[in-house]
């Protein structure tokens, strides 16, 4: 046996016992001949003492042993004396007495200190070059730890509830999620490439046709898009879909699976059911489709109120059939003119032709440049609305309506951090419902906003072909602190009206049949109705733990160029490969790339 407990273990109940421990080197000390090494592992740490009079050899061996140094300590173990207790330490009230030391390896210096607060303040391309010894930190060990535990609470939570996990191929074809895709040639196929999944989606629909009721797979999704903080290349999902059900079973198994992670991560389990509000007063009252519920500050429409004003912006916006809206940007009246225009800056690219604001000094009267326009029936009236106080900001977008709700929504939550209103530590789920079906892209055709499989309302069937834009879809969205955590549907079943949708994005029969044609077939052959969602779980897990980004609970993560700095890929390979699976490269020059 290499070792007989673990470096988190020991306790003064184990005072007295010869142990074996095994670990790295987190420190090495000499405090005037007695030499100290705190032995580390991923369950803890446990401080160990060489005394020359106990082993000279163990002694001139941990004198040799440096951080990093891969150990083997045999010793008894002593609990501390009072005043020595280390009560931030599990192990903090003993020590090892050190009596033999088997260096198990040696170790280079570490290119950076691995203390979580020393680290933090390291290149975060260091520490991904580097990544096996960033996860050596108790921080990055910590957040693994809880991730395999989230991991293990939904599989337990799911299974309780008569799901069944399905693996579903990597290697497939392109599915049509929103992102590009990974494309993978093939060998044996000339000229043909497989396409790694965006989701399970096609698959999982079809495990209902095929009759599966309930299906789960922790999946890995690949998605070739701009990263930022909350986003990878690829990801894992918790993706679920069930037969026979209406939205409520979806909402009711999620409330529940989120209340046994909560418990898991060892935060209270929220109220149930979680909050829900439509799509419609998402945007309209917080400017985005994924609220964040931990603070007020919502927007407030104006417009009735100024109906006829004489402040031209506002009057030529309603003459065009927009809207005025505010909100109220508490306690920072005193903003710096840095502030304000970087906020107008941050506005117009929003689309707003400026931002109007107002500033209430402390005795209560008001500084902007644009009152001066307002009769004093307008000005009674924001005061009431606004709930106006002495220190508040108000901050004004005229405009169409989704342009001036997305300028305000993205000023509401500067303005939430800049007035330290988001409060730390709390939870605040929310559901998005009743989504749109359809949206317009950048050609002015339509896209679908979930995926072209979502049902229509069914009230707003017939709109797929009269008022597309008009019509609702019966998919859901799952908010936490401002992150859309999860999303999905309710899923067409019928190959008629599957076809409708298609056509409403503008695919021609042909196309249908080559990207869908298996799905519009297996719609004939008796699909049950179905539904259900994924969540994005290295998100959830990045809120449970309170990480920043999604890299910090990813083990193996990538830059925001898509690499992997610790095994260098994606890298070039051999002609030889290439010419495998024909493919000839034939870049463009640099000057021409541009
Ligand atoms: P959707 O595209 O909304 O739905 O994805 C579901 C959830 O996956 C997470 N997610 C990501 N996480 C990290 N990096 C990414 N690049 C990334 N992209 C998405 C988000 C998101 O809410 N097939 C549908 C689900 C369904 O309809 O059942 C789907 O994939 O948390
Ligand atoms: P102007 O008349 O263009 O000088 O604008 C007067 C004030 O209204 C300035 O403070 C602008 O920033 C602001 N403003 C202009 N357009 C808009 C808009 N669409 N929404 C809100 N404020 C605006």
């Amino acid at each position: 046996m290499m070792r007989t407990h673990t470096c988190g273990e020991l306790r003064p109940e184990h005072a007295g016992q010869t142990v074996n421990l095994c670990g790295w080197a987190d420190t090495v000390r000499d405090h005037g001949g007695l030499i100290f090494i705190d032995l580390r592992d991923r369950y803890g740490l446990t401080q160990v003492t060489f005394d020359p009079h106990d082993s000279q050899a163990a002694w001139d061996a941990a004198q040799a042993a440096r951080g990093e140094f891969v150990l083997r300590v045999t010793g008894v173990v002593q609990p501390r004396p009072a005043e020595m207790v280390n009560s931030k330490l599990a192990t903090g009230g003993i020590e090892i007495r050190g009596t033999a030391i088997e260096v198990l390896n040696r170790a280079l210096p570490p290119p950076f200190p691995l203390e979580d607060a020393k680290a933090a303040k390291v290149s975060e391309d260091l520490r991904l070059t580097y990544r096996y010894l960033d996860l050596r930190r108790a921080q990055m060990q910590r957040s693994l730890v809880l991730r395999h535990k989230i991991s293990q609470a939904i599989r337990n939570y799911l299974d309780s509830q008569r799901f069944i996990e399905v693996e579903t191929p990597i290697l497939t074809k392109s599915t049509p999620e929103g992102a590009r895709d990974y494309l993978v040639p093939s060998r044996v196929n000339p000229g043909c490439f497989y396409a790694l999944p965006q989701s399970p989606q096609q698959y999982k629909q079809l495990c209902m046709v095929a009759g599966l009721d309930r299906y789960f797979q922790i999946a890995r999704c690949f998605r070739d898009e701009d990263l930022r903080a909350d986003r990878q290349p690829e990801f894992t999902q918790v993706d679920l879909e069930m037969s026979f059900l209406t939205a409520e079973d979806i909402y009711s198994l999620i409330d529940g699976l989120l209340a046994d992670v909560m418990e898991a991560s060892g935060h209270p389990r929220p109220a149930l059911p979680l909050p829900r509000m439509p799509f419609s007063e998402a945007m309209g009252r917080y400017g985005s489709d994924k609220p964040d519920t931990r603070f007020g500050m919502l927007l407030t429409d104006l417009s009735d109120l100024f109906t006829g004003t004489q402040f031209k912006v506002f009057a030529t916006v309603l003459g065009q059939g927009g809207v005025v809206k505010a909100i109220n940007a508490k306690t920072l009246a005193g903003a710096s003119q840095g502030t304000i225009d970087a906020w107008t800056t941050l506005a117009k690219e929003a689309g707003l032709g400026g931002l109007a604001y107002i500033r209430v000094q402390p005795d209560g009267s008001w500084k902007s440049p644009i009152v001066k326009f307002f009769s004093d029936a307008e000005k009674a009236g924001l005061q009431e609305r606004l709930d106006m106080q002495p220190g508040d900001l108000i901050l004004f977008a005229a405009d169409k309506v989704d342009v001036a709700n997305l300028a305000l929504g993205r000023l509401r939550l500067l303005a939430g951090e800049e007035a330290k209103l988001i409060p730390e530590g709390v939870f605040a789920f929310t559901w998005v419902t009743d989504f749109p079906l359809f949206e317009r892209n950048a050609d002015g055709g339509l896209t679908s906003v979930n995926h072209p499989f979502t049902a229509p309302h069914p009230d707003d069937v017939p709109l797929i072909e009269t008022a597309p834009l008009k019509a609702r879809a019966l998919a859901y969205d799952v908010i936490l602190n401002g992150v859309e955590l999860g999303g999905g549907s309710i899923r067409i079943h019928d190959s008629e009206l599957q076809a409708r949708a298609f056509r409403a994005l503008g695919l021609s029969d042909e196309k249908i049949k080559t990207m869908f044609g298996h799905m519009i077939d297996a719609f004939k052959f008796g699909a049950p109705p179905h539904g259900g969602l994924a969540l994005g779980l290295d998100r959830l897990v990045m809120l449970m733990v309170g990480a920043d980004s999604i890299r910090d609970v990813l083990a193996f993560p990538k830059t925001q160029k898509a690499m992997d700095l610790m095994m260098n890929a994606p890298d070039k390979v051999d002609a030889r490969q290439l010419r495998d699976i024909w493919i000839q490269l034939d870049l463009p020059a640099a000057d021409e790339e541009a």
